[in-house]
């Protein structure tokens, strides 16, 4: 990987009397990128970009984003299609691999990450450490970080097939670590993986079975969680993504990256966003109270916003909310709860955003949370296990984003830098004379 230096396109910037020629390169698709890198060097001046919204952080191949146009590619491929042809494991392989795999090659991958789905059995003394009230993601950020302390032998960034059991294990581990947080936080005892199900049956085995009793999930429920993974396995440089590449670019071993990027999908600004959607929902409770929380959206003077509305990359619409509202109609249809209070809010809601000035003229949609947090509290999942069910899905792009960084020549460490605005120099005064 690295930048294409035949493209000879310059972009000229003048900083006084000063003029740097800024290389211009060019993606597969997307836009074109202007390479700064010596701006600091030659005309002593930084960019400034808080959070990112102008700024190429790497190169990257694994996924495509058009915001506009509301495109989202995995490795090319069109969400949409995954969605409906492939399923979470196919799709993980594609993003760690950059390709389809043939059918021995997928027999060959399920077999290896069903066979890395236990946990050491130390482990489970380190979930009781945790309170009993712990939030979910808590346990995980603590849990996943602590796989460090078990797996020395996946830990060295610099061989390739340590990073490659790292992943693996990865992927075939959170599904457990999120099951048991939720078991341990509801005083039931662990229920082992069951290698005869699919990637998507053993987490609902994991988290609903009881050993008192049989269980069998339920296969369209199965069908729509592993949907739900699909739709949320990667979106390029988002927020827990580039904590992930961040933490990664110091040399930190993976689990403590993937830590790192639980920690950061926690906030409700992120992957916090289907939670705190349904709890919106729960607390507007019926459709004549919405003009209110519509009202108090627009006011500049409340924090209050629609939780579930709004990207800052999908501008028109997120292709996976369509994916996922027809998901949704289908499991509440199974169910037969299409006519339970908090969907009858949500519907409603998204009518009278859609038809609003403020959201059209702002460009704010439902997003994929605004349907995922309804499927997943149809399934029978409490509000707290909608972020780690994130955490689930998103492990494969962020461990193929963190594979992409390690053996990319341009990456050295992250260091942003800054405007500074604090105060100039000044002395030291002794704390009798202050
Ligand atoms: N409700 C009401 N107003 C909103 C909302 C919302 N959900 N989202 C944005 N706006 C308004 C902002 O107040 C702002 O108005 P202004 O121009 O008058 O100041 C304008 O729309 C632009 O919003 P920004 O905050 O600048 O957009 P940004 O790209 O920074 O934020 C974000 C995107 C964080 C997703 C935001 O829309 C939001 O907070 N949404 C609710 C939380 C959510 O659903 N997050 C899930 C994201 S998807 C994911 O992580 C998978």
């Amino acid at each position: 990987m690295g930048t294409d230096m035949s493209d000879q396109r310059t972009a000229t910037l003048t900083v006084g009397n000063t003029r740097v020629e800024l290389p211009i390169y060019s993606p597969t698709i997307g836009p074109d990128v202007i390479d700064i890198r010596k701006l600091y060097a030659e005309a002593d001046v930084f960019t400034f970009d808080p959070s990112f919204t102008s700024t190429a952080s790497c190169d990257s191949a694994i996924t495509y984003i058009d915001g506009d146009k509301g495109e989202l590619y995995y490795r090319g491929y069109p969400i949409e299609q995954l969605a409906e042809q492939s399923h979470h494991l196919e799709v993980c392989y594609l993003l760690l691999y950059g390709e389809l795999p043939n059918a021995a090659q997928m027999r060959d991958f399920e077999n290896r990450v069903t066979r890395h789905t236990m946990l050491h059995e130390q482990i489970q003394y380190f979930f009781r450490g945790f309170r009993r009230d712990a939030h979910p993601m808590a346990t995980m950020v603590g849990v996943v970080g602590a796989l460090s302390a078990f797996y020395h032998d996946s830990l060295d960034n610099n061989d390739p097939w340590q990073r490659e059991v790292a992943a693996i294990r990865m992927i075939a581990k959170l599904p457990t670590i999120a099951a048991w947080a939720y078991k341990y936080s509801i005083g039931q005892p662990f229920i082992y993986p069951k290698n005869s199900l699919s990637y998507s049956e053993n987490f609902l085995h994991m988290c609903f079975a009881v050993p008192a009793e049989d269980y069998t999930p339920n296969p369209v429920l199965a069908k729509a969680l592993d949907r739900i993974m699909m739709l949320h396995a990667d979106h390029e440089q988002n927020a827990s993504t580039s904590t992930v590449r961040l933490a990664g670019s110091s040399g930190a071993n993976p689990f403590a990256c993937i830590a790192a990027g639980i920690a950061c999908l926690w906030g409700p600004a992120h992957g916090g966003a289907n939670q705190a959607c349904l709890e919106m929902l729960r607390e507007i409770g019926t459709v004549d109270r919405i003009p209110e929380y519509i009202r108090r959206a627009k006011d500049k003077d409340d924090p209050f916003r629609l939780m579930g509305f709004g990207h800052r990359v999908y501008k028109n619409f997120d292709p996976r909310a369509q994916v996922m509202k027809q998901s949704a109609d289908e499991v509440l249809g199974l169910l037969g709860i299409e006519n339970n209070p908090t969907l009858r809010v949500a519907k409603e809601l998204e009518r009278i955003a859609l038809e609003d000035e403020y959201f059209i003229s702002k460009k704010l949609y439902p997003n994929v949370d605004f349907y995922s947090g309804i499927i997943l509290d149809a399934m029978g999942f409490p509000t707290s296990m909608f972020t780690p069910i994130f955490a689930i899905s998103r492990t494969v792009g962020w461990i193929s984003q963190w594979r992409e960084m390690v053996v990319d020549k341009d990456q050295r460490i992250g260091r942003p830098r800054q405007r500074y605005i604090g105060p100039t120099r000044r002395d030291y005064t002794p704390v009798e004379s202050r």
